[in-house]
């Protein structure tokens, strides 16, 4: 990211522009005017999210003996988010300009410096009058003349009709008040004073069936998570599957975000990728192994151990997902942010946000929460349905315990209560009779949540990927060549195939058929317009990694040597070599998957 904002805010630009030019990704209903946060991928967009989602899907369940898939609905019974905490907790704080009544994020207004005007109302020709106080501040370097004039227009903005002409509007009884500096008592965009925050419920609303009562209401879900902890106990019991194991969905969320911006950053609709992965309480892996490995700088994460703790487990997640980035070309571009005691919520162990840089700051990717087993006893109260696991060899390794050694435990489970900083303490009796239940094997699973965005991840690649290059073309012109440089395992198009020339029948012929040969295994692209140069760098803006030229040597003009031979040129090197095509296929597969 630059560190001059202008020049992050015309990266961005350009980023946008490339994106809805190239048919990445367009806005929602351009055609009426767009609609707020919401985004569509075009055909390279929904190629580039293809690829991220196999990616994340092969790594992360296929490729694992320990992580199964679930496909859930989007709809689902209102209790879930009771139960989840979301209906009477998953807000944003806002502050309504008392100009507008336009509302802000309460963590997202700026500073802001100037003149504070004070009027005790307005009114209009027309025998409109507002008698509220209109409290409203400079932007820096306007003249007086210019704030009243945007003033009347915001108010005639609001009022309506009814207000008639903004001009005609007279503001009443200006009065200076001090200057203020480095307020965030004022709406960024119109300057007018901000009111109390309050929680605004980020879920969106709908109805299901037709009466469309209050009784109907459920909500378009605001995670995929949930849906993993309902099913928990279906997946569990139908899959032959032992703690320590894990459950992963990809699919649509909703949030009514106060203020989507920064492209698909944050948007009003998306798509997560989350993995719900379950492990058994340190108490039990105690129990089991007599110890529960600590963790240390330079631990040795690369084979699950069954000494792990959620210590371990979630620092091995970290890792897991730090290498996921690595292998989509992310690797250089990560930072952490370990949220602080202060910023946990009460149930959560530990936290790690997985932060990315973008051209408008260094933001969240992922994050990856040891979340105890809050989620799955919160449903297991609420729907009264057990969510606990029976543990033969937890129950093998408990009835070989003492009872002294099992008062230790106890023991050190309500020494830790008590040493809680935020959330009640569990009451003795209940520890007790958690206690009870473990040693005789059940338990509900605790788990570790790595909870990755897809549009950010599309995002980030393209912004990580897009470079700019001047260059002299044939006649001597200076020009900016953009070069999208994305990993080739995520790259929408594969390879270019190119004939020399379009005017050469055995050209085109042999070109159409190395096409026909890659197509079914790779996402190709068949050019044959303008000239050679022109072709590839119309790829190299789209990010194919590979461009396959059929030329004269192919068809053996050149020699029998080269017959049956391509050239096969690499979009970052620029490296240019001679391939024979019945090898190119099991060239290229390796490179791009
Ligand atoms: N189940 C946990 C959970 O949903 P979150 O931090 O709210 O946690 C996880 O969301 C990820 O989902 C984020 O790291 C981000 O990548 C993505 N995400 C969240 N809100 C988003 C939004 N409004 N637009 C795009 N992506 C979003």
């Amino acid at each position: 990211m630059s560190s001059d904002p202008k020049a992050s805010i015309a990266q961005m630009e350009k980023i946008v522009s490339l994106c809805k030019r190239r048919g990445f990704i367009f806005q929602s209903s351009e055609i009426y005017g767009g609609c707020g946060g919401v985004w569509d991928y075009g055909p390279l967009g929904a190629e580039l999210k293809r690829n991220l989602r196999t990616a994340w899907w092969n790594t992360m369940t296929r490729e694992r003996e320990d992580v199964l898939g679930l496909d859930a609905s989007i709809l689902m019974n209102p209790a879930i988010w009771k139960a989840s905490g979301h209906v009477d907790t998953f807000a944003d704080l806002m502050r309504e300009c008392s100009l507008t009544n336009k509302r802000v994020r309460a963590d997202h207004v700026d500073p802001q410096s100037g003149t504070v005007l004070k009027y005790s109302g307005a009114q209009s020709p027309t025998g409109w009058r507002w008698d509220r106080t209109i409290t409203a501040l400079t932007k820096s370097g306007e003249h007086i003349e210019s704030f009243r004039k945007r003033i009347r227009a915001l108010i005639a903005q609001n009022a309506g009709e009814s207000a008639g002409k903004p001009e005609e509007i007279e503001l009443l009884g200006e009065e200076k008040i001090d200057a203020v500096n480095g307020s965030v008592d004022f709406h960024p965009e119109t300057g007018g004073m901000l009111g109390e925050a309050r929680p605004f419920n980020l879920m969106l609303k709908t109805y299901l069936g037709p009466t469309a009562t209050e009784d109907d209401v459920t909500y378009l879900r605001p995670e995929t998570a949930q849906a993993i902890f309902a099913q928990f106990k279906n997946v569990f019991d139908s899959s032959r599957v032992k703690v320590p194991f894990g459950i992963g969905q990809i699919g649509k969320a909703f949030r009514n975000e106060v203020t989507p911006k920064n492209f698909t950053f944050r948007s009003r609709e998306f798509e997560q990728m989350e993995l719900e992965f379950f492990i058994k309480p340190d108490e039990a892996v105690e129990i089991i192994s007599g110890e529960v490995a600590a963790w240390h700088e330079g631990a040795d994460l690369s084979e699950p151990q069954p000494n792990w703790g959620w210590e371990l487990w979630h620092r091995y997640w970290v890792d897991q997902r730090t290498k996921f980035y690595q292998g989509i070309g992310l690797g250089d571009v990560l930072e952490y942010y370990w949220q602080t005691p202060a910023d946990l919520a009460h149930y959560a162990r530990a936290c790690v946000d997985i932060l990315c840089e973008f051209p408008f700051g260094t933001e969240e990717l992922e994050g990856i929460a040891a979340r105890g087993d809050f989620d799955l006893s919160a449903h297991q109260t609420a729907s009264t349905k057990s969510q606990e696991i029976f543990d033969e060899e937890l129950k093998t390794a408990a009835a070989k315990l003492s009872d002294e050694q099992k008062e230790s435990l106890i023991q050190k489970r309500l020494a830790a209560e008590a040493a809680k900083v935020k959330g009640e303490p569990m009451p003795e009796a209940a520890v007790r009779a958690w206690f009870e239940r473990l040693f005789k094997g059940s338990y509900v699973p605790h788990v570790i949540e790595p909870s990755a965005g897809l549009d950010r991840m599309a995002l980030a690649v393209i912004a990580k990927a897009f470079s700019e290059t001047e260059k002299v073309d044939e006649k001597g012109k200076k020009e900016v060549i953009t070069v999208l440089r994305l990993h080739p395992r995520v790259a929408p198009i594969k390879v270019g195939v190119f004939p020399l020339l379009k005017n050469k029948p055995e050209l085109v012929a042999k070109a159409r058929e190395v096409y026909a040969l890659l197509k079914k295994h790779l996402n190709c692209f068949y050019d044959e317009t303008a000239s050679i140069g022109r072709r590839y760098a119309r790829q190299d803006e789209v990010g194919t990694p590979f461009g396959v030229t059929i030329d004269f040597e192919t068809c053996g003009e050149k020699g029998p040597e080269l017959l049956d031979t391509v050239t096969l040129r690499h979009r970052d090197s620029g490296e240019q070599e001679r391939v024979k095509i019945s090898e190119l296929l099991g060239k290229l597969l390796p490179l791009v998957s």
